[in-house]
């Protein structure tokens, strides 16, 4: 089933109620900035898209950071809506809580147009998926928009529940819409060659992805902390370099899935003898006991690259070593320019992978940079999502 587009809505009047993925990284000291503000960026267009269709009120819901069910100051949205405000222009009013009386009479005065509603976990029902917080939400309009694709892995009251009051109601947002698409064509008949670069620390963290890969990928280029279990795997010497039993263990499981000899390992490597300390180039692929891998060296750069300037369809998660660190930080920025130059359909998902993307200064040369980090590996691994499911077929 398609998703439905907002575009042929009609919202003309109509009081709008719409779920935004605004979680944010802050600063750890006071007055708390936004560090990246690309989340709210990405949902502007669907923003003005609702009020350019002439809603006569938004309600805009969002979380922010993990608060449990409980007020806390340092979660609030207030940065959020002071962005806002100034990215539209326009006045956005934060309400103390998202269930109070006082956004129903905010929502009665002629003069409020657009109402952000304070973090929705700071609310208990929030992440139980409680029926009755999300009727209480639901009066705020006739309309309901989902754009938070980062949050559509959870089945929340303000992402799942809150469809049963809005049957045939309901809209994904534009960069919902976006996501489910991108990521849903790598998929659906991608073009082939089709080559995905997996890294970041653990095996454990991925096994679904990597093996949801493994089905439908030409190629699987494996880098970061994730590669040195697989080596270990296959005998060779990893040093003092970051590997759980458990990943190894896991690896050799999906390296004798692998028939196709579809994995592809580092040759060779950037050491040190302690995290992030001076680097020490290492043109071998056994590491040296008192040495730990912390990058993907140049052979293996050379060797990915080749690989990846053939590929149709590329979808990129996690980084190829300790970018944060310029030292270490060669193979991931290597791997993010050749998969920019390429002709081919790229897709980047996760946090750290997006981070990088946006550090290369390249991330307007992939097709799609996926605002979701959980949610976009969870689509790829089931296929379907909670919030996106519910949105089609109601709850
Ligand atoms: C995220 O950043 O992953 C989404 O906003 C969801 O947040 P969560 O992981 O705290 O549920
Ligand atoms: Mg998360």
């Amino acid at each position: 089933m398609q998703l439905k587009s907002l575009e042929s809505a009609d919202l003309k009047g109509k009081k709008v109620v719409a779920r935004f993925d605004f979680n944010v990284p802050l600063s750890k000291s006071e007055p708390r900035t936004i560090t990246d503000t690309s989340r709210i960026d990405m949902a502007i267009p669907t923003i003005r898209l609702i009020l350019e269709k002439g809603a006569s009120k938004l309600t805009m819901i969002s979380h922010l950071g993990r608060p449990d069910g409980q007020v806390n100051p340092k979660y609030s949205l207030e940065p959020v809506a002071e962005y806002l405000a100034k990215k539209l222009g326009t006045d956005v009013i934060l309400s103390e809580s998202a269930i109070d009386n006082g956004v129903k009479n905010l929502l009665q005065l002629p003069e409020t147009k657009i109402v952000l509603l304070e973090n929705i976990r700071f609310l208990p029902g929030e992440e139980k998926n409680d029926m009755n917080l999300a009727e209480k939400i639901s009066q705020y309009g006739e309309i309901y928009v989902n754009d938070a694709f980062g949050a559509a892995h959870r089945k929340h009251s303000s992402t799942h529940a809150i469809n049963a009051f809005f049957k045939n109601r309901s809209y994904p947002g534009l960069l919902m819409k976006k996501e489910i698409e991108s990521l849903g064509a790598l998929m659906d008949k991608p073009a082939k060659p089709f080559i995905a670069v997996l890294g970041g620390a653990k095996v454990s963290d991925k096994i679904k992805t990597i093996e949801r890969m493994m089905v439908l990928v030409d190629t699987l280029l494996i880098g970061g902390a994730m590669a040195y279990p697989f080596l270990k795997a296959k005998g060779i010497e990893v040093g003092k370099s970051l590997c759980s039993a458990e990943d190894v263990a896991l690896a050799k499981q999906l390296l004798m899935q692998d028939r196709g000899g579809k994995i592809q390992l580092p040759k060779d490597h950037v050491n040190a003898v302690e995290f992030g300390g001076a680097p020490l180039p290492c043109a071998e692929t056994n590491i040296p006991s008192d040495q730990m891998g912390l990058d993907i060296g140049p052979l293996t750069i050379k060797a990915y690259t080749d690989h990846i300037k053939t590929a149709k369809t590329i979808f990129w998660n996690g980084p190829m070593g300790l970018f944060e660190n310029k030292d270490f930080a060669k193979g991931t920025m290597s791997i993010a320019h050749a998969i920019a130059e390429t002709k081919a359909f790229t897709v980047v998902g996760g946090g750290d992978s997006v981070a990088a993307v946006q550090q290369s200064g390249e991330a307007d040369k992939f097709s799609h940079v996926s605002s979701g980090g959980g949610a976009s590996l969870e689509f790829i691994e089931n296929g379907k999502l909670p919030g996106v499911e519910a949105l089609k077929f109601g709850v």
